[in-house]
């Protein structure tokens, strides 16, 4: 790569960058008996690593995928089920995409649906990400949808009719036993419109989109820092 185009912070520092801006935002939230929601994926796991400092500070975490759980406990980090929790001021994970009203295309690792389970029983959404994920629209990374097995060809069909061009993701089963169609070229123009009109396909069990429900805050980070969007 050529000094012109090389980035002179590192994919993996911007993650980490952007996790550090989250746990300084939630750090004044955190008391005996908080709950952290905690999502999924390699910007996730950069906050689940910096979160483990604080970890006597806290009651526990409700994790969106059996991935996050593993890395939260081997951090020694209680993970509680979300049956067993009514409240959580705030869930902390990354995005695929954002756009500046913080409307999200979030899947990419296949935890889409406990995801938005946690974050629906959150206070707010904090989306952490390097800027590269904030988009003018939606729609450039294939959107993921999790689909009962039976449906994958009768709900593809129905994407099929709304221009988007589904395709299975091949030898990956859902934390929930479920299969993923990632379908690209969706034009985006109503990002909640979309979100509720997979809903209503049946054997979609989630949509990527989190349209419906955005993230409340954005901590992008970038060469020039952090942007917070929100
Ligand atoms: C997992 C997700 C992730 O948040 C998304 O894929 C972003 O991941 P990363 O932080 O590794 O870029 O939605 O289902």
């Amino acid at each position: 790569m050529s000094e012109a185009t090389s980035p002179r912070v590192s994919a993996q520092t911007l993650k980490q960058q952007a996790a550090a801006a989250a746990i300084e935002l939630i750090e004044p939230l955190l008391a005996e008996g908080v709950v952290i929601g905690v999502g999924t994926g390699s910007t996730a796991d950069c906050f689940i690593d910096q979160l483990a400092v604080l970890k006597n500070r806290f009651r526990g975490t409700v994790a969106s995928s059996e991935r996050s759980a593993q890395r939260l406990q081997a951090a020694g980090i209680a993970v509680l089920d979300l049956n067993d929790v009514t409240s959580m001021p705030v869930y902390v994970d990354g995005a695929d995409e954002i756009d500046a009203n913080l409307c999200m295309i979030k899947g990419g690792g296949g935890a889409l649906t406990r995801e938005k389970i946690v974050a629906s029983v959150a206070q707010r959404f904090v989306c952490i990400a390097d800027d590269s994920k904030l988009v003018q629209r939606l729609g450039a990374f294939p959107l993921p949808l999790e689909v009962i097995p039976m449906a994958r060809q009768s709900v593809a069909r129905r994407l099929q009719a709304y221009g988007g061009k589904p395709v299975l993701r091949e030898g990956f089963v859902t934390d929930n036993g479920n299969c993923i169609l990632d379908v690209s070229g969706l034009n985006i123009v109503s990002p909640a419109e979309l979100e509720s009109a997979c809903n209503n396909i049946p054997g979609v069990v989630c949509c990527g989109l989190f349209a419906l429900a955005p993230a409340r805050i954005a901590l992008l980070a970038g060469e020039n820092g952090i942007q917070r969007l929100g």
